[in-house]
């Protein structure tokens, strides 16, 4: 079934298509079985190329008859492709109708068109559509598209694709048809349909030019009651882009469809997206605070994608950081600006941070590291990676800072100015930002900017300051350098924008002037760092200050900077800037971690945090002014995953075992004040997902996991008693879920009475089930009992392997997200691994290729994990009939 070696596509390679396809008619007769697809194409030779073939692109289609201009004609079937040699000579268009069929209920890839829950769905992103009909399915050949859809009527009530609806009506047989013309042209990837039997919650706005627009949210009959919050997200939506960055929405009706099966978050086809159930349902009683979080930027991100990515989309796949990096930009703006109160704000930053720092750094350290702008790749789905999602982010962060925010939204003018309606590049996108600021540090380094798209690895700035009593100036030596990453020995130098401050020992923020300037400049700065070393010299200082380097962490880059604990101490007591303030805190914190694994103390019983460090953390958690988001995120301890990334040899074991030490003595020592931070911070009012009571929330979960890990030691029943109390009592999933949480990571026998009981509440709510799954699979280890726990999860019946959500819960909770009970001295751990990646290759393959990854970071394991990591992924590897997805993943890893 497989076809052979798959071949490296390369960026270099780039070449424009033979032909441009004007316009699509397509009519779909839907049968989950046997789905027929009529396309009728016209098309025309692309005058800049030289005459030559028409190959089409193809994946699992029965082909049933080729007509050109009405005519039947020779073609070729090569490899997947449709090949056409006599089509006419000249640059007349010509009509091209192509007759398929494909098999929807078959499709267990969930891309092309399949069939979840008795309703049709497409997902076309990013090689999908070839698996509806022959085209040239690439993103630089944009068409409009027209659509008829007939199917049973009482099976599929409804119809819906692209744009407009024009017409609809009834045929014989119970059947019946809509037809819908999309006004805008679009590529491939951004086609969509989806037929069956859902509601719609539905929405008339009015748009700041006074245009009517219809939203809908389409979801299962019975989930209506879930959608109020995504409505007024997209809503707010609308609304941002419009006041934002001046963008409306183009279409009189903007459509979101829910569907349990999706291989990732959501889709942003052209006025349909298609969304996992997951980032649209919500009411109180079954989602939490993240999840309200979550569908808010989701929303956000695929309703931004109209006019970033659509609107103007990609040249070519090695561009999708063009239409990502900038749209998570955009939703991360999106929700900050609807967190409002500059502390939720850095909230919000400090966790997208943080999914930065634990999830792409490792990436970009590790087998599958590759630049924001890929060079290469075999499999395009492995390329929707937190390099070219995040890191591509903070590259168009970067550029906002580098020209302030008025210059990137004038820049963002200009990119539509010059690009709408067309398929483009990341260069095209740094130099409209650029051109539209003269003179700005962007304009007059962009060559070197843009090293930020070509480079992989995350760069290390090592900052070193020095006193001079005498002359009172204080001069600050910055030093920066990128590992070697696969494929890329060397490295130049990166444009660093560095925001910076300079505390009094006091805390107090001193006035900042240059050697080189004659005043002090006011406000906060950023300075730009372009060298691979290079000196700033700030005078009229008075006494060594505490230097507050890559405030709002203005860089992704993992700054060194030789920071005392008593520098630290200052800055997480008094520094203004936030980010660093929490930053410090997680510094004193990785310092000790990283001390107590290093010290060859089998029993981590008795490491003990010093009085500074539990000082500091009660100074935070009872600080008067601090929000209670911010001082839960300081609270937290780095992840287990972040502390392995500072280390050259990972025992995950020992690392686990560190941090729940730690864990537990700041349990202890801050008992009293946990009990108090739970008693004035535990909600009790009607359930709000505003960044107030969800941090309000959070802090209590916290407190209460906290002293229900003080009672495992000391055997005391109250707090396990007031957990169990609140999971049955609470009024809302959040605190349910944290009470159940609190429970099961505490070990205590109560969770076994609390898990089946939320299993009962909950046996119909499919992403409540998810949680429940995921909580056991990621509970921390007891002697080994988790996987033990997992094998039997998989076996229960409410288990499905081809449900990627339940997939997920389990299987990537357990290997991607439990470092200490997956990584197990009898490798059963990668036993379980390598047997869930073959199994779900041969359904899903790009599921499988994420779990492929679990093992990414192996070379860097101590032994005996090393070795045995290392006979998994050649076991995976030995497989003959792997898909491209998971063959490159595992190569990779392999790879010297
Ligand atoms: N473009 C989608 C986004 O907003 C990503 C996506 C959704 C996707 N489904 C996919 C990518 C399937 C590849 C395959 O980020
Ligand atoms: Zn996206």
């Amino acid at each position: 079934m497989r076809e052979g070696q798959a071949p490296v596509i390369r960026r270099e390679d780039y070449t424009a298509p033979a032909f441009w396809i004007d316009t699509v008619d397509l009519t779909f007769d839907l049968d989950p079985a046997k789905t027929r697809v009529l396309n009728r194409m016209k098309l025309r030779r692309n005058p800049d190329v030289a005459t030559q073939a028409l190959r089409l692109d193809g994946e699992e289609l029965n082909l049933a008859r080729v007509l050109v201009n009405g005519q039947g004609t020779s073609f070729k079937l090569d490899g997947g492709h449709l090949v056409l040699e006599n089509l006419p000579d000249g640059h007349e268009p010509f009509e091209l109708e192509i007759f398929t069929t494909c098999c929807p209920a078959k499709n267990s890839k969930l891309m092309g068109l399949y069939v979840s829950n008795d309703s049709f769905f497409t997902q076309c992103e990013a090689e999908g559509f070839r698996r509806i009909t022959y085209f040239l399915d690439r993103p630089d050949v944009m068409a409009s598209y027209s659509v008829t859809l007939r199917a049973d009527k009482a099976r599929y009530p409804v119809l819906l694709s692209n744009g407009n609806l024009v017409d609809q009506g009834a045929l014989d047989d119970g059947r019946h048809f809509a037809k819908w013309v999309d006004p805008h042209r679009k590529p491939s990837y951004l086609f969509a349909l989806v037929a069956g039997q859902l509601v719609a919650r539905e929405q008339r706005i009015t748009s700041r030019a006074g245009k009517e627009h219809l939203l809908q949210v389409f979801v299962r009959p019975g989930d209506l009651d879930k959608t109020e919050h995504a409505m007024n997200s997209l809503m707010h939506s609308v609304a941002w882009d419009e006041a934002r960055f001046g963008l409306s929405l183009d279409l009189e009706r903007f459509m979101i469809v829910a569907t349990s099966d999706f291989n990732m978050g959501a889709m942003e086809n052209k006025g349909l997206n298609i969304f996992n159930t997951k980032y649209v349902l919500a009411n109180a009683a079954t989602a939490t605070d993240t999840d309200y979080a979550n569908i808010e930027s989701v929303v956000g991100h695929e309703y931004f994608h109209n006019w970033t990515g659509n609107r103007v989309t990609c040249r070519d796949w090695f561009q999708l950081s063009l239409k990502e990096g900038l749209t998570v930009f955009r939703d991360q703006e999106f929700s900050q600006d609807l967190a409002g109160e500059p502390s939720a704000r850095a909230v919000k930053r400090i966790e997208d941070v943080r999914v930065l720092r634990t999830a792409q750094f490792p990436e970009d350290a590790g087998p599958m590291a590759h630049p924001v702008r890929p060079d290469q790749y075999i499999e395009i789905n492995n390329f929707y990676t937190v390099t070219v999602y995040e890191k591509g982010a903070e590259v168009v962060r970067m550029m906002q800072t580098l020209v302030g925010r008025e210059g990137f939204t004038k820049g963002m003018s200009l990119y539509f100015e010059r690009h709408d309606g067309h398929a483009v590049t990341c260069d095209d996108f740094a130099q409209a930002i650029a051109d539209a600021n003269p003179g700005s540090a962007l304009a007059v380094l962009l060559p070197q900017f843009k090293r930020w798209y070509s480079q992989a690895g995350t760069p290390r700035l090592q900052a070193s300051g020095h006193y001079d009593a005498a002359a009172r100036t204080y001069t600050l030596t910055l030093a920066q350098s990128c590992p070697p990453t696969p494929g890329q020995p060397h490295k130049e130098p990166f444009v660093i924008p560095m925001g910076l401050g300079l505390l009094a020992p006091d805390g107090r923020e001193l006035p900042l002037q240059l050697a080189t300037e004659a005043a002090p400049v006011p406000g906060h700065r950023t300075f730009v760092v372009t060298q691979a070393s290079e000196t700033l010299t700030f005078q009229n200082i008075d006494a060594e200050p505490v230097p507050s380097i890559l405030r709002g962490f203005s860089a992704p880059v993992i700054l060194d900077g030789g920071y005392t604990d008593a520098q630290l101490l200052t800055l997480l007591a008094h520094d203004s800037d936030p980010f660093n303030r929490w930053e410090a805190g997680q510094r004193l914190a990785l310092n000790r971690a990283i001390k107590y694994i290093a010290e060859d103390n089998q029993g981590t019983r008795t490491l003990a945090l010093d009085e500074a460090f539990i000082e500091a953390m009660r100074g935070v958690l009872r600080h008067p002014t601090l929000d209670a988001a911010f001082k839960e995120l300081v609270l937290t301890l780095p992840a287990e995953t972040y502390i392995a990334e500072q280390l050259d040899v990972v025992d995950p074991q020992r690392i686990h075992a560190v941090r729940e030490a730690m864990r537990e003595q700041l349990a202890h020592a801050l008992a009293d004040d946990w009990q108090w931070a739970y008693e004035t911070h535990r909600d009790t009012g009607g359930y709000q997902p505003d960044p107030v009571s969800s941090g309000r929330r959070a802090l209590a979960g916290l407190a209460l996991t906290q002293l229900c890990l003080v009672a495992r030691q000391s055997g005391d029943t109250v707090w396990p008693g007031k957990a169990y109390q609140r999971f049955k009592d609470a009024g809302n999933m959040t605190d349910r879920f944290n009470a159940l949480s609190a429970l099961v990571s505490s070990g205590h026998s109560l969770a076994a009475q609390a898990l089946p009981r939320f299993h009962a509440l909950f046996k119909d709510e499919a992403l409540v089930l998810d949680k429940w799954f995921a909580l056991q699979a990621g509970a921390p280890d007891r002697g080994g009992n988790v996987l033990p726990a997992v094998r039997q999860l998989m076996a229960h019946p409410d288990f499905n392997l081809r449900n990627p959500n339940r997939a997920r819960s389990v299987i990537f909770s357990y290997c991607n997200a439990n470092p200490g009970a997956f990584h197990r001295t009898d490798a059963a751990g990668y036993v379980f691994w390598s047997e869930r990646v073959i199994e779900l290759d041969a359904l899903n393959p790009q599921v499988a290729a994420r779990l492929a990854r679990a093992l990414d970071r192996w070379k860097k394991l101590a032994e005996p994990y090393r070795h045995a990591a290392r006979e998994a992924i050649a076991r995976v590897a030995a497989k003959t009939d792997l898909s491209n997805d998971v063959r490159e993943v595992v190569t990779r890893a392999l790879a010297e």
